[in-house]
């Protein structure tokens, strides 16, 4: 998890690198580095905590130079103290290395450089690379050659670049596993872990693939195949504003973030729907000739939210297409033995397109034969690329950890989705224009419920006092009411847990007494009865009762201790919108409590390693 940047210009390399590291805090801030080469050589200023630490010894002790790698880390292998902290050093502190991902046969490697009369400063995985690199520079000379050359000798998953005093103006880089990606700027080159990180300097990318290796100076950025071939395709241009990965005067990245829903479902939403014709338009897909007719199921794997819309996918693509569909823990999916054949549709859900799990998750589908699907926010992501086609939810860059419209906007693609499989299949789609009016007024309807944020953030004081809060909801309220427990265990530190709303009584009941806060979902009118005394329920035990409830419906209402109402919209709609008070609860609560909204604690918002 970890995010490396490198910059090869003519600039301050310092400035970027500070920059860059910025936009992927998010990946993990346990501590962060930087190296900066010039003939004189190798300058290294790296500490324990959070960047604004190293940024602020940089703004007393600046470094010169115009070419640098890197770091914000995550740890895993050794505690976050400073000398685990990249980049790491070879001996003769001429070429400094940093890394993301995990170097499994690390102890091994460590065990024989050591005889070998290296010595080494960390606890690290990464620092064996370091010293491979060395030696093999010492036999080449090249530093180019020296990395492949070292990269033999791992096992595990990495994005890696390296410097060295001895070729000053130049940045050597691979991947394997882990995410990485160039950024072709103005007589500058550089690279990073993911594209907020380019945007001040850049649109114009290219990720690099599993095995590649490359070359940047100021003048050119080169990518080699394993094999040491200059590998040519066209680069990207990324859509995202330039600013979009900026606060924007919020005073976090989640309210922004959470601020920006009606726009992203708006822009996920183009081109993709004739609501007059009650028609989707999926054909960007690439399907092949009946293939959508000839599937006997669809399995949907994700991990985390992304996890939590796939349900809410999967619920709907059974009712619309009439397809067996089963959303799965991805990390749980790759060890079992799925039922999976080329009859079957996988659909792998990732805001990053990085996440580990659900990459191995869709090999493992492809191994088996099925069709594979990717559904990501992130244009030229491993997922993007390797999930055989996909569907790019276009909510812009999501920097805080906690996701918000990545959620609602890939909630809104899978809808779209199941209504495609339908159409395609020849099944009823919904009748009725509303419907259709409601689906292409999802961005204004999320306005709608923003509309009610202070009366949320008033409430949400109250939420930051306790200390166990219960979660109900039926149907897809229920997906819901995980998604909203999962957003306020992760950055309030609230114990939160989620419930289908008629399964409380078989065992958490007992859990329930006086002022204790369940928050129940009732926007699924085909459950509404059944959910409403359930909440009776609870409220007999002395249960403090906060609802999300459909506008008008004042029965609901008038059982509740608070609510707050989304607009009456058809039942397989209410997704996206009833999720919007729960993660504004889940944020004004964390700012009371005086949590780090942005970047809580242990989490990190990419994660690429199992
Ligand atoms: C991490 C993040 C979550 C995210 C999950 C899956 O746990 O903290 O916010 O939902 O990874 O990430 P993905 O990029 O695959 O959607």
């Amino acid at each position: 998890m970890c995010g490396i940047v490198g910059y090869a210009g003519s600039g301050e390399a310092q400035r970027f690198l500070l920059e860059g590291l910025e936009k992927l805090e998010y990946r993990g801030y346990d501590s962060a580095g930087l190296a900066i080469s010039s003939q004189s050589g190798v300058i290294v200023r790296k500490t324990a905590g959070r960047l604004e630490r190293l940024a602020a010894e940089l703004g007393a002790r600046p470094v010169t130079g115009i070419t640098g790698i890197g770091h914000t880390r995550w740890a895993t292998h050794g505690e976050p103290t400073t000398s685990n902290a990249h980049p790491h050093l070879d001996c003769d502190e001429e070429l400094a290395v940093v890394h993301n991902g995990i170097i499994e046969n690390h102890a091994a490697l460590r065990d024989e450089l050591k005889s070998r009369g290296h010595v080494f400063r960390s606890a690290t995985d990464t620092e064996v690379l370091a010293h491979l690199v060395e030696e093999s520079y010492a036999r080449c000379g090249d530093l180019q050659m020296a990395l492949a050359a070292a990269l033999e000798k791992v096992r595990g998953a990495y994005a890696i670049a390296v410097i060295s005093r001895r070729e000053p103006g130049k940045i050597v880089a691979a991947r394997l596993s882990c995410p990485l990606v160039l950024g072709f700027g103005d007589g500058e080159n550089l690279l990073a872990s993911d594209i907020p990180a380019l945007l001040a300097r850049t649109r114009r990318i290219q990720p690099m693939k599993d095995g590649e290796l490359a070359v940047l100076t100021c003048e050119r950025a080169d990518i080699f195949d394993r094999e040491g071939r200059t590998v040519t395709r066209s680069n990207l241009v990324v859509d995202w504003e330039p600013g979009a990965a900026d606060r924007g005067g919020y005073p976090h990245f989640m309210l922004k973030e959470i601020e920006e829903q009606p726009r992203a479902l708006a822009d996920t939403l183009r081109g993709r729907l004739d609501a007059a014709r009650g028609r989707v338009n999926l054909d960007e897909a690439l399907w092949e000739p009946g293939e959508i007719q000839a599937l006997r199921q669809v399995r949907l794997v994700a991990c985390g939210t992304a996890y939590h819309a796939a349900l809410i996918g999967a619920e709907l693509i059974e009712r619309w297409a009439r397809l067996p569909a089963r959303a799965e823990l991805a990390s749980e999916f790759r060890y079992r033995d799925p039922l999976v054949d080329s009859g079957t549709l996988l659909v792998a859900v990732s805001q990053s397109g990085e996440t580990a799990d659900t990459l191995a998750a869709l090999a493992e589908g492809k191994r088996r034969g099925a069709g594979t699907l990717g559904v990501t926010n992130v244009l030229g992501s491993t997922l993007a690329r390797e999930g055989g086609r996909s569907l790019l939810t276009r909510a812009g860059p999501e920097i805080a950890v906690a996701s918000t419209k990545a959620y609602t906007t890939q909630v809104l693609v899978l809808t779209l989705l199941a209504l495609y499989l339908a159409q395609e299949r020849g099944r009823p789609l919904p009748a009725g224009g509303d419907f259709w009016r409601e689906l292409r007024g999802l961005p204004e309807l999320a306005t709608k419920v923003l509309a009610g944020a202070e009366a949320i953030r008033r409430e949400a004081l109250a939420f930051a006092a306790w200390s166990d809060v219960f979660f109900i909801g039926r149907g897809t309220d229920y997906p819901v009411a995980q998604e909203g427990q999962l957003k306020l265990k992760e950055i309030s530190y609230l114990h939160a847990e989620a419930y289908a709303a008629g399964e409380l009584k078989h065992g958490t009941l007992a859990l329930i007494e006086n002022g204790v806060p369940v928050v129940a979902l009732v926007t699924q009118r085909a459950v509404r009865e059944k959910t409403l005394s359930n909440i009776l329920e609870v409220k007999a035990r002395g249960a403090r009762v906060y609802g999300v409830i459909r506008e008008n419906d004042a029965e609901a209402a008038g059982i509740m201790d608070w609510s707050v109402s989304i607009p009456a919209v058809s039942d397989a709609l209410t997704p996206a919108l009833a999720v919007i008070p729960l993660q504004l609860l889940a944020y004004h609560a964390a700012v009371a409590r005086g949590c780090d909204v942005d970047k809580p604690r242990n989490l990190a918002k990419s994660v690429t390693v199992e």
